[in-house]
């Protein structure tokens, strides 16, 4: 696949088959992850692929996005604690490049890929999967076949719109603070519920999220 053409049509999928992946699809996905560029080449990713139903109904039972059940499978990729730029969390910026290059591999063999950061705590994942405490977990990568064609998203600004030159020179219109605020204030709180709680709020969010994210 052309790479515009695969840049341009990729879409997060929520809705898969039943249809397992093949592994050696999976390491193609992983492989172009590996490629990406890292801060200082660090390369110091690692990606935990996760078929088994059990581990990833605990996922979702300890406040990760209910899609992940869902999914036929997934990976959650992790990255050593090697930074020594904290204040742009360089770290993070590697893994999000394996990762952009991991969906787009995905989409480019016809399979279909969602990047999840709704996810259990850090401590609980560490727990789940045994991940020592130099490894951070970053995100997890839905995979599968899709249902259905994705439909092409349109852009919220045209690309001009998003360029200036030298200085910030943009109109824009400021995002309501409070707003973003109240939301980050029930994130923690849902972060804390006990597992029993967040089973009963779970068909709400599933709801919300569906409607919200519908292909
Ligand atoms: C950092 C990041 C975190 C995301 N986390 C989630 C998530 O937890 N759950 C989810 O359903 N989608 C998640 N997404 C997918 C976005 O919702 C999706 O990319 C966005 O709605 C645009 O749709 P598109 O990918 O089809 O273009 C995430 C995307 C990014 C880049």
């Amino acid at each position: 696949m052309e790479l515009n053409e695969a840049i341009k049509n990729r879409r997060s999928i929520r809705k898969f088959s039943n249809q397992s992946i093949d592994n050696s699809l999976i390491e193609k996905i992983i492989e172009a992850g590996h490629w990406a560029p890292s801060h200082c080449n660090t390369q110091a990713w690692r990606f935990i692929v996760v078929k088994n139903e059990q581990i990833k109904k605990e996922m979702v039972a300890a406040g990760g996005a209910p899609t992940i059940k869902y999914a036929p499978m997934g990976i959650l990729v992790l990255y050593e604690d090697v930074s020594e730029n904290l204040e742009y969390q360089d770290y993070i910026q590697s893994a999000a490049a394996a990762i952009q290059n991991m969906l787009l591999t995905a989409h480019s063999l016809g399979l279909g890929g969602c990047w999840i950061c709704h996810l259990p705590p850090k401590k609980t994942l560490r727990k789940i999967f045994s991940i020592p405490k130099n490894f951070n977990p970053i995100a997890y990568v839905l995979l599968g076949y899709p249902v259905q064609p994705p439909a092409p998203a349109p852009r919220k600004l045209k690309t001009l719109e998003l360029i200036s030159y030298n200085q910030f020179n943009f109109n824009f219109k400021k995002t309501a603070q409070a707003k973003i605020k109240i939301k980050r204030f029930f994130k923690k709180i849902y972060y804390f519920l006990p597992n029993s709680v967040k089973k009963l709020i779970f068909p709400l969010i599933n709801k919300f999220l569906i409607k919200k994210f519908t292909n």
